[in-house]
């Protein structure tokens, strides 16, 4: 499960690391006696996990960090920076603009604000300030599959919420959104690229039209499926949409999901610099060391690690987020395999997919005449396929919005529950006919 060679590596930068540090009196950190039979314990406790790093965990968003991100972090917490003020972390938070940078510029941003977060609900926090103090009065709005992180945010800031419903592809449903729009009261959109239950992405080119007739402010949630903007080969009408993600006026995208990140690693973008004046506050205690730019100062929360941004920057380096190039391909991947467990899925008599993926999460049941069994067998089969090591997921999904070809299923329940597959890792390409046999080796 780790890569020994790695440890090499890591012994020869942190080598390299103190040289930097060389000219001061020798001062070293013993390692108590009792620290190994401690580390011991945690190992031994940290087995009772999910092997979320192995193909065959095919279930949650949980990915694991690649290497680079993990050693680069480690090193890092040899100084522990505070990406708060310059004062904490100097190297880290330049390194955090540059990274930052490189994400805004895969968006087409050549100007941008904007900085990491702890995570995606703290960056979405950030755009929903920032939209609330520009429409203080007005609502914001986001579908139905979007995440509910955007109904509480609103909450907490005390800013009213309105869900718009979706169609049978799990799409915002555009002309619910025009009828809230003609009230005028809504301020800002929330446009999901990847819904974080069934990887819809709504429908940003229809959303951009409707803002020619009404004045709103769009925000991207591309939490999970941001990075699916370098990808070549989803559906064309998918990847019409995610090349238009430069027209909106806030993103957020966390590269502790699709990015190769360990957690602790959002990002908030806005496209217009100016919002810049919505974080000015005087903090006394810090800002003293220089007058360039503090992260603290266009960012909500105080500390911050910086060993996330060191992280992100090595990791860009080795994978620069440019269309054709490895990480790109990478996404290809996710996408394929979702593609290929749903071909399994429709050439297989006994299952029923919902719909094809349009990134890389694909979500089916096993035929049955009444929803109230298929719910029933969907945990049967979850259970069982956990048993031979094979971990999915599951989602309680409205009935309402199944599409179609699910129209024989006698409706006796208002949610089915279905069998969820976030198909995450690259490697997932290779892993679908093993999952598939797995899988269908359930049944008995
Ligand atoms: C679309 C979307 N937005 C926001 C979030 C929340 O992000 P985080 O878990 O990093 O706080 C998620 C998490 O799954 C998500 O899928």
């Amino acid at each position: 499960m780790y890569n020994k060679q790695s440890l090499t590596v890591l012994q020869k930068a942190l080598d390299k690391l103190s040289e930097g540090f060389a000219e001061l009196s020798a001062f070293e950190q013993q390692i108590p006696a009792e620290a190994e039979e401690i580390l011991l314990q945690v190992a031994e406790k940290m087995q009772d996990n999910f092997p979320y790093h192995h193909p065959l965990y095919a279930g949650q968003m949980l990915k694991p960090p690649h290497e680079v991100a993990r050693l680069a972090y480690m090193l890092a917490m040899w100084i522990n920076p505070n990406n708060h003020a310059l004062d904490g972390g100097r190297a880290s938070s330049a390194m955090e603009k540059e990274a930052v940078a490189e994400i805004a510029l895969m968006y087409g941003w050549k100007q941008h604000l904007g900085h990491l977060t702890s995570s995606g609900t703290f960056a979405n926090l950030e755009a929903l300030w920032v939209a609330g103090n520009i429409h203080p009065k007005r609502k914001i709005a986001a579908s139905e599959l979007a995440h509910y992180t955007h109904e509480r945010i609103s909450h907490v800031l005390g800013l009213q919420f309105q869900k718009i419903a979706c169609t049978k592809t799990g799409e915002m449903d555009v002309k619910k959104l025009e009828t809230q729009l003609k009230k005028g009261n809504i301020g800002t959109v929330v446009v999901t690229m990847g819904t974080t239950g069934i990887g819809s992405v709504d429908p940003l080119p229809e959303i951009l039209e409707l803002q020619k007739k009404y004045p709103f402010r769009i925000h991207l949630d591309a939490a999970y499926g941001g990075y699916f903007r370098l990808a070549d080969n989803l559906p064309e009408a998918t990847l019409n949409k995610y090349a238009l993600m430069q027209q909106a006026d806030s993103i957020v995208v966390d590269p502790h999901k699709h990015g190769l990140q360990p957690y602790g690693c959002g990002c908030i973008l806005f496209k217009d610099p100016a919002m810049g004046r919505f974080y000015k506050h005087d903090s006394p205690y810090t800002y003293f060391s220089s007058t360039e730019l503090h992260l603290g100062e266009i960012s909500l929360e105080c500390s911050r690690a910086g060993a996330a941004a060191v992280g992100l920057w090595a990791t860009q380096k080795l994978f620069p987020l440019q269309k054709g190039e490895a990480f790109s391909k990478k996404m290809d991947s996710c996408h394929n395999a979702a593609i290929q467990l749903y071909n399994k899925v429709m050439a297989d008599k006994r299952f029923i997919a919902l719909q094809q993926p349009e990134i890389d999460i694909v979500i089916w049941a096993q035929k049955q005449p009444l929803i109230s069994a298929i719910n029933k067998a969907s945990k049967e089969l979850f259970e069982k396929a956990a048993t031979k090591n094979l971990h999915l997921a599951l989602l309680n999904y409205p009935v309402r919005l199944l599409p179609k070809h699910w129209n024989a299923i006698e409706k006796d329940e208002e949610y089915v529950t279905c069998l969820r597959s976030c198909l995450m890792k690259p490697e997932h390409e290779d892993w679908v006919d093993r999952i598939w046999e797995i899988f269908t080796s359930c049944l008995g």
